[in-house]
């Protein structure tokens, strides 16, 4: 009998519990997306049943509401859809929500507690201001011919291949990291000369979203950081970075041999490293060049590989960039910092890309203090998670009409200035937003433009239309790659 009352006071704790703790919302007036048991919305995300960007997308639509409130697991967090409130927590008033809800632990994991995208506040604040020069333009102009000859590499391995069926996802991720290895740290990687190359194997180990260890840490850091200090969790697959810190270290060892601290190895540029071996200690500054390395590659290689999908699907688009990219290209002589940035086309395509597939399907801060909503009067508790839907945003027919087609249009110097403010974040907004933003573009427009000036990319019967996101990624990826037929074009 006694075990009877003990299991029923045990029940009776336990739905007291529950109901604390999942009526955080409510009990402050706030429309909220109903929990599903103790696992909140991203039930689907943890089972990997669907990807974040759906769920995202999903509870973006079911309210119209400024804000709402979801639960991640036991954990409040405040969806804010309005973008008059974003403006506020992302620019205006910016000090009270400086920092990301993401885990820190240095013992743990020292790599992604130096990283700038993790760092708080003072530490933030410091190395943003140390690291802001690197991605100058005057910084991206030096490094303009180490990209170009990445650039060139790529269509040399295109010409090779041409005829054929390929998966590009794979081939933009070889050019990526043979930029990012030659601009940032004055590394060779030949990823796209070498198919067995070393950097390339480790790079994709690094950040392996198709590993289930990788992408439950990746779900962690964001969201449960508990688990991270729990299970001693890291961002980057461990392996992965001692390889590549130890081939950095011997990069480094090699410049303080030669006494060439501010030029890459390979010629010319007073590259990240460069810059920055003279403003910190070597090992912490390892551990930041590592974490660029990450934070690049991927971005930039889906940034162009989804360009290259939309494009294969949409020849008519492909034709008008292409005549562009060869008239700019006729006029110039050359693919030059002026030429790439004159062409308005690509740059359309480019925010289209950017738009229809925004790498990161949210954003994320958290607040820093109490802080009172003036429109509502609502008061948000101090360390409450606050997510972006930037996937909800971007298709939100109210700002992008017809979401799901893919149209450069709404990217003319006209119909910009007809989109609102803060509801196209791809690169964030704000003193936060992505620092490489500059870098990026550069490197995926010269990318485009070398190969749409010599290739034309077509739609195979091994094309997926239309994708299907893998669950288990936190950028967006197809389950099964991207293919396409590469034809060089006849001069
Ligand atoms: C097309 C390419 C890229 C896209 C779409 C992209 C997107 C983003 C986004 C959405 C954020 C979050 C911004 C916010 O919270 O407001 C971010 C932050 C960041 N990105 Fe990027 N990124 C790209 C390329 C790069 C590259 C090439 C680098 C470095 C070489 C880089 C380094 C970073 C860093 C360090 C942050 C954190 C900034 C901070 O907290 O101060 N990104 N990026």
């Amino acid at each position: 009998m006694f075990a009877v009352y003990l299991g029923c006071l045990g029940l009776l704790l336990l739905y007291y519990l529950y109901q604390k703790t999942y009526s955080y919302w409510s009990s402050r007036g706030v429309p909220f997306d109903k929990p599903f048991l103790i696992f909140g919305s991203f039930f689907d995300v943890a089972a990997r049943k669907k990807h974040m960007f759906d769920v995202i997308r999903e509870i973006y639509d079911k309210f119209d509401t400024p804000y709402v409130g979801i639960y991640i697991l036991n954990q409040p967090t405040l969806m804010v859809r309005s973008p008059e409130l974003l403006k506020k927590i992302l620019v205006k008033d910016f000090d009270k929500f400086v920092d990301r809800k993401v885990a820190l632990n240095e013992s743990v994991d020292p790599i992604a507690a130096n990283a700038l995208f993790n760092a708080k506040d003072q530490m933030w604040r410091g190395l943003r201001a140390k690291i802001s020069p690197v991605f100058s333009s005057g910084k991206m102009k030096l490094m303009l011919p180490l990209m170009k000859e990445c650039a060139e590499d790529l269509t040399a391995h295109l010409e090779q291949r041409a005829g054929e069926t390929l998966e590009v996802r794979n081939v933009t991720k070889k050019y990526a990291v043979d930029i990012i290895s030659s601009c940032a740290f004055g590394v060779n990687s030949y990823c796209l000369k070498d198919d067995n190359s070393e950097i390339m194997k480790f790079a994709t180990k690094l950040v392996d979203l198709k590993s289930f260890v990788r992408s439950f840490s990746i779900f962690s850091y964001f969201f449960i950081p508990k688990f991270v200090d729990i299970f001693r969790l890291t961002l980057l697959d461990k392996v992965a970075s001692d390889y590549l810190t130890q081939m950095f270290k011997s990069t480094i060892a090699e410049r303080q041999k030669k006494n060439i601290m501010s030029t890459s190895l390979v010629g010319v540029v007073d590259d990240i490293l460069g810059s920055c071996v003279d403003c910190q200690t070597t090992s912490k500054w390892l551990l930041k060049a590592l974490a660029f390395f990450s934070a690049g590659n991927d971005t930039i290689s889906m940034t162009i590989s989804f360009t290259l999908y939309e494009l294969a699907l949409n020849p008519t688009i492909q034709d008008r960039l292409r005549q562009e990219v060869k008239e700019t290209f006729a006029k110039h002589g050359d693919f030059s910092y002026d030429a790439i940035y004159e062409m308005k086309y690509l740059d359309m395509v480019v925010n289209e890309t950017l738009r229809k597939y925004p790498l990161t399907s949210f954003l994320n801060r958290k607040s820093v203090s109490k802080y009172t909503f003036e429109e509502t009067g609502f008061t948000l508790d101090k360390d409450v998670a606050i997510l972006v839907p930037v996937a909800g945003l971007h298709f939100d027919p109210e700002y992008f009409p017809d979401p799901e087609k893919y149209n450069p249009e709404r990217f003319t110097e006209e119909n910009k200035t007809k989109i609102p403010p803060y509801t196209f974040l791809p690169f964030g907004e704000g003193p936060r937003n992505c620092i490489g933003q500059r870098f990026g573009l550069l490197v995926t427009k010269l990318a485009l433009a070398y190969t749409i000036k010599d290739f034309t990319f077509e739609r195979t019967a091994t094309t997926a239309v239309p994708l299907g996101l893998d669950p288990g990624s936190l950028f967006l990826e197809n389950k099964t790659g991207i293919h396409m037929k590469v034809v060089k074009v006849q001069q």
